[in-house]
């Protein structure tokens, strides 16, 4: 399988639709990386994974050992890190971070939550080489609810503005999270660089989902998010006979023992 590269990433807008989901451990990412263009090791591991209220709460230690154990598990797709709440607060603190970040994990690309306000971060770290991908609309690391956005004027020039900043600077990509959908079909036609799409429509250059979300593995269902599976039942079921056959003594059986 071929790597994928920032520029073949580049190159699919307004071609072939980018395939991204999130992983945060080894068996997901070996699965999404046969079928995935980009990986983000996503700050929603925070919810996900850790039961936090919001992802401002995950630390980039956290974040550095899930993003080594996806990378290490994907061979072919782009392994994008998500940057960590005020690990980018200006450009210094911003390039000290993934530059630690990209050294340790070996990760291909770091995102960034923003527009206007981080557009001299972007500017700086793509000109020491590191490869961003920016997030406008939804913002969970600086908002307080989940609210659809773009609703009226006022949001959806700044959301606008925002992604034509982004676009502007440096950025390879720019995920667009939660908007309405005459929106994300504005910014991508108006930005030269890949839209990915969460809640965002199907104007999007690509989609990327929270994989527990879209497997049926956590309790976060909105509108948005088409679930391929139910795996939370499959593991009661999986648990509760279990549980009976230990109960029963039906497990061990001779097929599990040694002799
Ligand atoms: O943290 C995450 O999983 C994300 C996606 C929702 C895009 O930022």
């Amino acid at each position: 399988m071929q790597k994928i590269t920032i520029n073949k990433i580049i190159k699919k807008k307004n071609k072939n639709p980018i395939i991204c989901l999130t992983a945060y451990s080894p068996a997901i990412a070996k699965i999404a990386d046969k079928y995935c263009d980009i990986i983000l090791v996503g700050d929603s591991l925070g919810m996900v994974l850790y039961g936090m209220k919001t992802t401002k709460e995950v630390k980039i230690e956290t974040m550095i050992l899930h993003g080594k154990a996806v990378k290490k598990s994907a061979s072919k797709s782009l392994v994008v890190f998500d940057m960590p709440y005020k690990t980018y607060s200006n450009k210094l603190i911003a390039y000290k971070n993934a530059k630690k970040v990209i050294k340790s994990t070996n990760c291909d690309a770091i995102k960034l939550e923003g527009g206007k306000k981080i557009v001299k971060i972007i500017r700086y770290l793509t000109k020491k080489g590191i490869p961003v991908m920016g997030h406008v609309g939804l913002l969970p690391q600086s908002s307080n609810n989940f609210k659809t956005r773009g609703k009226n004027f006022f949001q959806k020039k700044q959301i606008f503005e925002d992604a034509m900043a982004v676009s502007n600077s440096g950025a390879f990509a720019i995920v667009i999270e939660c908007v309405v959908e005459s929106l994300a079909k504005k910014i991508t036609k108006s930005v030269s660089i890949p839209t990915i799409g969460i809640g965002a429509s199907i104007h999007c250059d690509g989609q990327i989902l929270v994989t527990d979300d879209m497997i049926g593995l956590s309790d976060f269902s909105p509108k948005f998010v088409k679930q391929y599976s139910n795996l939370k039942k499959i593991i009661e079921k999986s648990v509760k006979n279990y549980s009976r056959d230990v109960k029963l003594k039906r497990f061990p059986s001779y097929k599990n023992v040694y002799k």
